[in-house]
């Protein structure tokens, strides 16, 4: 059994504006821990990091001197819960931590439900992506949400990421012409060539706007917003009567200073549009899809199966690089899911 543990906490209190940089994280080490009855402990393999955990440091969920929080793949090494032995393969929320511990009592957000994986369904890691709580939002926010419709055109930002790939892929196979924003010449490249998008605008050239327009000569029916900024302004003036918006997440806007909620701005920047066209614009929570998990592996699990959806994922190695690994996904420095790999991966 460990007797050791380590893992990232906040170095000081909750950080109120800007992006994260070397001071705001703090190695520690710490005894590891025992579970109790109904608790089992497991030795993190995958860490995922995502926009949102800024988003919980921010508000202050995540607290000094626990670990930063983080979904993860794990592999358990004692287990006090039926039904779950040494050996097993698990999602859960160990955090940016070499262990932790599921189970009865262990906080955990309620959406977030442990559960044992099966390593010959497909790749662990993609139980933190693609076939996880990621696969489950873009399913939500394009299918279920934005509901679209064959021949109709489909913008995508941040279309290389780990939702925005998979985002895409899905109007794809529903038959929609599908337009992607980007960032690097590689990613675009990526876009288009492996995943199938229709064409890719990066959104670091200066004619973005001009480009975005000439990339979908039909209007924009469908716009799964990622980002914010710039890339939502580009989008707005191309909108069709009748539009649907889904409004996955802003990450343009997640180092404004405190206080500023970029929703609401973006929300006056595009009403006279969504007024005049009858824009449908919907917020995506993934935690109120949860329900529907079944029915989105169901219809996602083969298509990645038979490498119809594809997925990239960005797997940086080792325990220390989780808040430089973090830092460059907030400004688009990934090419892919991000992922950090803090210990061996038996299954490969
Ligand atoms: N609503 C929900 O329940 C839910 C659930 C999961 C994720 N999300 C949201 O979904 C979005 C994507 O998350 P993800 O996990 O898939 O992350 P990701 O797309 O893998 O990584 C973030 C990407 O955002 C792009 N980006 C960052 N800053 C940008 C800027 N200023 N302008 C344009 N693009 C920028 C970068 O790509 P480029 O290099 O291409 O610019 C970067 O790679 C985030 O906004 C996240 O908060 C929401």
């Amino acid at each position: 059994m460990p007797t050791n543990n380590r893992f990232w906490t906040l170095s000081s209190g909750r950080p109120l504006g800007g992006w994260p940089d070397e001071g705001t994280f703090e190695l520690v080490e710490a005894p590891a821990p025992e579970p109790a009855p109904g608790q089992a402990l497991s030795r993190t393999i995958y860490v995922s990091l995502d926009p949102y955990q800024w988003g919980y440091k921010r508000r202050g969920v995540d607290k000094p001197g626990q670990p930063c929080h983080a979904r993860t793949v794990s592999q358990v090494v004692e287990s006090r819960i039926d039904g779950l032995a040494p050996g097993d393969f698990v999602f859960n929320t160990n955090g940016w931590s070499e262990y932790g511990l599921m189970g009865e009592g262990v906080p955990r957000p309620a959406y977030m439900i442990p559960r044992k994986l099966d390593p010959r369904r497909g790749r662990i890691s993609h139980a933190v992506g693609v076939l996880g709580m990621l696969g489950l939002t873009a399913y939500a926010g394009m299918m279920l949400m934005a509901e679209p419709k064959s021949g109709e055109t489909a913008v995508v930002s941040a279309a290389s990421g780990g939702v925005g790939q998979i985002a895409g892929q899905l109007a794809r196979e529903r038959g929609l012409r599908v337009v992607g924003i980007a960032g690097k010449p590689e990613k675009c490249r990526f876009v288009v060539e492996e995943l199938g998008y229709d064409a890719c605008v990066s959104h670091l050239s200066p004619d973005m706007a001009a480009e975005l327009k000439a990339a979908c000569p039909r209007g924009v029916d469908v716009y799964f917003e990622n980002v914010g900024g710039a890339v939502f302004d580009a989008v707005l003036p191309l909108f069709n009567a009748g539009a649907r918006m889904t409004i996955c997440g802003l990450i343009a806007h997640y180092g404004d200073a405190a206080g500023v909620d970029s929703r609401a701005a973006l929300m006056k920047r595009g009403e006279p549009v969504f007024q005049s066209r009858g824009v449908t614009v919907k917020d995506l929570f993934v935690g109120d899809w949860i329900a529907r998990h079944d029915e989105f592996m169901a219809e996602v699990a083969p298509l990645v199966a038979l490498g119809r959806i594809k997925y990239r994922e960005d797997i940086r190695q080792g325990l220390e690089t989780i808040p430089s690994a973090f830092s460059e996904m907030l400004r688009g420095a990934n090419f892919g899911k991000m992922l950090v790999q803090v210990s061996p991966d038996p299954t490969l």
